[in-house]
């Protein structure tokens, strides 16, 4: 008997549920001709949830969520949610996901493929080749630091604040996911933070810093501004290999890496909690390019990144490493072919729908384990 993992997949909004027809294609394939097997329930989160319970997410889906090996998401959001009270909207639902479920550290790798140098923002020979890791903190910083809200103050003016606060166990705990990843890579870190403006960057710094001193001699570790790293970053990107990064930064920063490789539409993503004893670790794959609602039902979506969150959600949650390399080598093959959904088209590419794409991805599997 195939190992049989329990997955909760929640399609959310806009592109989400096209992109993830998709992925449940290839979790059929899987079903049927790999070593592992997928049980599948579904949820809605975001603008879908909202719509049907007056909620961007409700405690079933939080509870579906805790209880699977790993989440699937879509995407959340769109114009049509919009003018909602704060604590309704779309976003709502993914930011409470991610802090109930406790995934602190965001893995964002931006590859560029062989056949994608050229359809990148920049210039072919400064992408080729281009694998950088970005490791972003996930539940911290200003995202949730408190106080926050919007006050009126007694000229009947107001006042908007958020609160960006680190603690040194925030800190250190994503640093060590970055300096492990790193270890099985170059071995070099590069953190990210505003130190010469904001003291949780100072703290963020010595905190880093002091955890490679104490723990892994190894790793070659540079700080660098953020200000900095985003001009650097379209300098010469070849110069990172893993950046750790605070919440706001590596929002941020992620979709700057995300247009070196040629698209938001390619990149994959996964949050990691931490490892219990017993081996189960919280996680949640997502592609990282959102809900995108002006191509919402058209077929036009890139279903890429999507597979390449469940490839890493193959490697990270279920070791199988093996067979992640295969979605990734099957993704590889079919861009090589000169397939491209609109967002990559580029001269002497054919231009395909989101379904033909996912099509291609299937023949290509099934060619590569024949
Ligand atoms: C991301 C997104 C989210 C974020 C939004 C949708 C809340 O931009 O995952 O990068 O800001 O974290
Ligand atoms: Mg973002």
């Amino acid at each position: 008997m195939p190992a049989r993992k329990k997955l909760l997949i929640l399609a959310g909004d806009g592109i989400g549920p096209e992109v993830m027809a998709q992925v449940r294609r290839v979790i059929a394939w899987f079903d049927r001709f790999r070593v592992v097997s997928f049980g599948v329930v579904e949820g809605l989160v975001g603008g879908a949830s909202f719509d049907a319970h007056g909620t961007p997410l409700t405690e079933e889906t939080l509870a579906d969520a805790k209880a699977a090996d790993a989440v699937l998401l879509g995407a959340v959001g769109g114009p049509k949610w919009d003018g909602l009270p704060f604590e309704s909207k779309p976003e709502r639902g993914l930011l409470r996901l991610r802090k109930e479920m406790a995934l602190f550290a965001n893995l964002r790798p931006a590859i560029v493929f062989e056949s994608m140098a050229e359809a990148a923002a920049l210039r072919p020979e400064l992408v080729r080749g281009l694998d950088i890791m970005i490791v972003r903190e996930l539940i911290g910083g200003i995202y949730f630091g408190e106080p926050r809200g919007i006050e009126e103050l007694p000229d009947g003016s107001r006042r908007g604040v958020n609160t960006q606060v680190y603690t040194t166990e925030e800190i250190r705990r994503v640093a060590r996911v970055a300096f492990e990843i790193a270890g099985k890579r170059t071995g070099k870190v590069c953190s990210v933070d505003k130190a010469n403006v904001m003291e949780s960057g100072v703290l963020w710094r010595e905190e880093v810093q002091s955890l490679r001193d104490e723990e892994f001699p190894d790793i070659a570790l540079t700080h660098m501004y953020a200000d900095n790293c985003a001009m650097q970053l379209v300098r010469e990107p070849k110069q990172f290999d893993v950046i750790v990064t605070d919440n706001m930064f590596g929002d941020i920063l992620s979709d700057e890496a995300a247009m070196l490789t040629g698209s938001l539409g390619m990149l994959p993503s996964a949050s990691l909690g931490a490892a219990s004893g017993k081996g189960y670790r919280p996680a949640l794959y997502e592609p990282v390019h959102g809900s995108a609602p002006d191509i919402v039902g058209k077929n036009l979506a890139n279903p890429l990144a999507a597979f390449l969150s469940f490839a890493m959600m193959l490697r990270h949650s279920f070791a199988l490493g093996d067979e992640a390399e295969l979605v990734e080598t099957a993704v590889g093959n079919v861009l090589a072919g000169g397939m491209r959904t609109a967002d990559i088209l580029q001269p002497g590419t054919a231009k395909v729908s989101t379904l033909v794409m996912g099509d291609a991805v299937l023949r290509e599997l099934g060619k590569l384990t024949a």
